[in-house]
């Protein structure tokens, strides 16, 4: 069924004021949240922040129930951090690396990831090396099947990059990792929310994600998923009364669920507001909005030809809602700034988020406007027109 736009416009009232075509950096919050949030500011500036938080309770648990609904996993698996760095960083700082250790990683993965990588080889003298792409500019499968030997430790990959629309064979690489028993580490930040994510289908053990985006939650906000197998096994790189009870002097036990990768003291509101979300996109429906994301990005990528000099930079055989494009004789920082005095919002990806799929393809900079399911055929045409103008 087709998704009502207009229900979903009315529902977000960021709809009124601009062109938001930047959704891949914040996603235009719905009432629904936007309640759920200031509503527990105001709780906790009425009664009392850890009054508020009791008062919430079951708000604050249906969190992970709804999380776990949507990619299908145990609400024990599931822990709320801040952000999908963090996220990601808990669970990577986690795994115990030892010297000759591989790490198997995309060309397109993201910068903070990649300079963890680097980090650790440097402290543990585990190695990174980038499976290459395949002729569509995924990761290639085969090739990944290629380098895998008994040193492997880890499969980590960004399912969609932050620099365009590629969607990398999530589900194909878990394959090959469980084939192998290899852990398997999904950066989904730009795809939760826009597509189904399901981890079993997909077959990762770790997966990290933003609230954010095309979640369109709460900034600050974002959860991680353990696989209840490996919880065990992964002792967070920090702890705190949260993650851990100390029982004696010299001793304390981590939590038993994923909950121990959390802290303490956390953004309850975000939380009550993440949980809302989810809820939200599970009641539109992740088909519904994967369908009509997709049929706007194909609409954009159509549309960019057509200006003169107008190139689509989006790699992939499957593509998602993230348009990547440039200009000839435009910088994509100018087209930004001209952009937003008409209410326009899009952004740009800079070589430094994934330097190696930039420097492969000689790209220093791309505009990047990424479509959500509220967005219309009309306000991709008047962003084209406005670029147009500039030519
Ligand atoms: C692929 C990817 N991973 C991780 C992140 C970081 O997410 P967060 O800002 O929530 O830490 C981003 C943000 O743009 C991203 O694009």
């Amino acid at each position: 069924m087709a998704l009502d736009v207009a229900r979903a416009r009315a529902e977000t009232p960021g709809c009124a004021n601009v062109i938001h075509l930047n959704n891949a950096g914040a996603g235009l919050m719905p009432s629904p949240v936007l309640n759920a949030l200031t509503g527990h500011l105001e709780l906790e500036a009425n009664i009392g922040g850890y009054e508020a938080a009791a008062h919430a309770a079951d708000a604050l648990e249906h969190t992970y129930d709804a999380i776990a609904r949507l990619i299908s996993c145990h609400r024990d698996e599931v822990a709320v951090i801040e952000n999908a760095t963090r996220a990601w960083d808990m669970a990577f700082y986690s795994i115990p690396f030892r010297p000759g250790d591989r790490i198997l990683t995309a060309v397109s993965e993201y910068g903070s990831n990649y300079m963890a990588f680097l980090q650790v080889a440097k402290r543990t003298g585990a190695q990174v090396e980038v499976v290459p792409n395949d002729e569509y500019g995924q990761l290639s499968v085969e090739a990944l099947r290629g380098m895998i030997d008994e040193r492997v430790k880890l499969i980590a990959v960004t399912h969609v990059p932050t620099n365009g629309g590629l969607v990398n064979p999530a589900a194909a690489i878990g394959q090959v990792a469980r084939e192998h028993g290899v852990t398997y580490l999904l950066d989904a930040c730009q795809s939760v929310g826009q597509m189904p994510i399901d981890v079993n289908a997909i077959g990762c053990d770790i997966l990290a994600a933003t609230g954010r985006k095309y979640l369109r939650g709460p900034r600050a906000t974002g959860f991680l998923y353990v696989r209840r197998a490996l919880l065990d096994q992964l002792e967070p790189p920090f702890v705190d009364v949260h993650a851990a009870r100390w029982t004696a002097k010299d001793e304390y036990v981590l939590r038993p669920d994923a909950r121990r990768f959390e802290n303490w003291e956390t953004y309850m509101a975000g939380k009550i507001g993440l949980g809302v979300a989810v809820e939200y996109a599970m009641a539109w429906g992740l088909d519904a909005i994967h369908a009509r994301v997709n049929a706007l990005a194909d609409h954009l990528r159509a549309a960019i030809p057509t200006l003169p000099g107008g190139k689509v930079r989006d790699l992939g055989a499957e593509r998602c809602g993230i348009v990547s494009f440039t200009v000839d004789g435009l910088d994509p920082e100018r087209i930004k700034h001209e952009l937003a005095p008409h209410k326009i919002n899009v952004t740009v990806s800079s070589r430094g988020s994934t330097r190696i799929d930039m420097e492969q393809r000689g790209l220093t900079d791309m505009v990047r406007a990424s479509v959500h399911y509220f967005n219309t055929e009309d306000e991709i045409e008047r962003m084209i027109g406005a670029v147009r103008r500039m030519v």
